[in-house]
């Protein structure tokens, strides 16, 4: 039996911290505003010149020797970004190049804060299939570049922050590994949260630069977050006759500390089996649950042969989880 598993993990977040207190130069806003409602401290911010592709380069190196291997051994990318650095082609094009890749098949995925679920469940695919060996599934993000500075922008703009996570998804026998994923979306939300433009319905794409930036109904999307968490959650329980309790941690998409702990307090579990690190990076979107789980390794929250439970929700509006022995 073929078992698509997590091999290694890496991340990297660009140096840059920019703080609550940061934030108050372009916002009237305030530290207790900011942590009280979203939980995030601080984030990071590229300098301008870097895209998500530069930002993966790192996390593939942590990746790929956490894993034990070479990056010749790569036989396929997955590259999960909603800020890819150019319109097209993806940017998957420009990490393989820079990485020097050779003529490997890359796919872009734009599935947003759920990308790297989405991403997950395809590098399953190839590679139980056996049409790939080693897949290397990226997400990475740089929202720095989008977010509205001027005080209109002030509820979505403390929310994100730019970063990347990788893991090298390979098989191997009888041993399982990801064992289940769970893939969802309702489009009669998709503009609940969305960036509107560019857009290919009129000329020329951009019409009105606002429109570039993220519109977010958040009271809508909070709403959602908190049934679909809970829902997908129990979907990949079921589906391996899991007990909630059995699982060793849960690792939802960080998107709002105050979102999971509500999913925890729904689902009857301790805080304590959610991971977080929104506090530090804020929401990376695509690459908030690679960055997570590649920290949780490194911090001793995350062990080889855990149970480990991915959930996530975000624009579409999409949402997914996965039940993985790590
Ligand atoms: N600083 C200070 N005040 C702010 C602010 C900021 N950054 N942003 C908004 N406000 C103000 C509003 O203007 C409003 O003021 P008013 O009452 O005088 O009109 C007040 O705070 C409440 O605004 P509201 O938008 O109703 O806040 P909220 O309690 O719904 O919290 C979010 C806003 C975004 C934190 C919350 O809706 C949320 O967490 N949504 C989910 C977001 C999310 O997780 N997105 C990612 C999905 S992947």
């Amino acid at each position: 039996m073929r078992n698509a598993y997590i091999a290694g993990t890496g991340y990297y977040v660009p140096p840059k911290v920019v703080t609550n207190q940061d934030m108050m130069q372009w916002y009237d806003t305030t530290d207790e505003w900011i942590t009280e409602r979203s939980g995030i401290r601080e984030r990071r911010w590229v300098e301008a010149g870097t895209g998500p592709s530069d930002l993966a380069i790192p996390a593939f190196n942590m990746a790929l020797e956490d894993a034990g291997m070479e990056k010749d051994e790569i036989d396929f990318v997955i590259f999960a970004t909603l800020s890819p650095e150019a319109w097209f082609p993806g940017s998957g094009c420009f990490f393989q190049e820079k990485m020097n890749l050779g003529t490997i098949g890359v796919l872009d995925i734009r599935q947003q804060c759920t990308g790297f679920v989405y991403g997950l469940s395809l590098a399953k695919l190839f590679v139980e299939s056996g049409q790939y060996k080693n897949v290397a599934l990226v997400a990475a993000e740089v929202q720095s570049t989008s977010i509205d500075l001027s005080n209109e922008g002030r509820t979505v703009g403390v929310l994100f922050g730019d970063g990347a996570g990788v893991v090298i998804v390979r098989a191997r026998e009888d041993e399982p590994g990801i064992l289940s994923t769970h893939l969802h979306a309702d489009g009669r939300f998709a503009k609940e949260l969305w960036v509107p433009e560019p857009s290919s319905t009129h000329y020329p794409k951009v019409t009105d630069v606002n429109n570039l930036h993220c519109y977010m109904n958040g009271r809508e999307v909070f709403k959602h977050a908190v049934t679909r968490f809970p829902e997908v959650i129990n979907e990949a329980l079921d589906a391996n006759g899991w007990n909630k309790d059995e699982v060793d941690l849960y690792i939802p998409h960080q998107a709002n500390l105050r979102i999971s702990q509500m999913v925890a307090k729904i689902l009857g579990l301790p805080e304590e089996k959610f991971y977080h690190n929104i506090q530090k990076y804020g929401n990376t979107t695509a690459a908030s649950i690679a960055i997570a789980m590649a920290e949780a390794q490194r911090d001793g929250s995350l062990k080889k042969g855990d149970k480990l439970v991915l959930a996530a929700f975000g624009a579409g509006f999409t949402w997914a989880g996965a039940a993985i022995i790590f």
